[in-house]
């Protein structure tokens, strides 16, 4: 599968989802995730993210580890999503940010 990681807190900039073909995102208040049990290891979402914050699983960062679980939590309470929106109103301040996950509402 792949994952949505802590850059996309407070982001949300929502580019990936128009370009995944078989709609695993998920929406919840300020972050997105991907439902690995849909998700098809495609791989085009990660280049259309303008915060960096999706990997391939066996790529996630030492330091994001806690996010493979994280989507897999988060994939049923939040939202199905299939067309982009626009970004949360902060979104170009936050990119970039580190520590968000203290900001990740559920
Ligand atoms: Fe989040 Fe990047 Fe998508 S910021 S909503 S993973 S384009």
């Amino acid at each position: 599968t792949h994952v949505v990681t802590e850059n996309c807190i407070k982001c949300k900039f929502t580019d990936c989802v128009d370009v995944c073909p078989v709609d695993c995102f998920r929406e919840g208040p300020n972050f997105l995730v991907i439902d690995p049990d849909e998700c098809i290891d495609c791989a085009v979402c990660i280049p259309e993210c303008p915060a960096n914050a999706i990997f391939a699983e066996e790529d996630v960062p030492e330091d994001q580890q806690a996010f493979i679980e994280l989507n897999a939590e988060l994939a049923p309470v939040f939202t199905s999503i299939s067309r982009a929106k626009d970004p949360l109103p902060d979104a170009e301040d936050w990119n970039g940010k580190t520590d968000k996950l203290q900001y990740l509402e559920r």
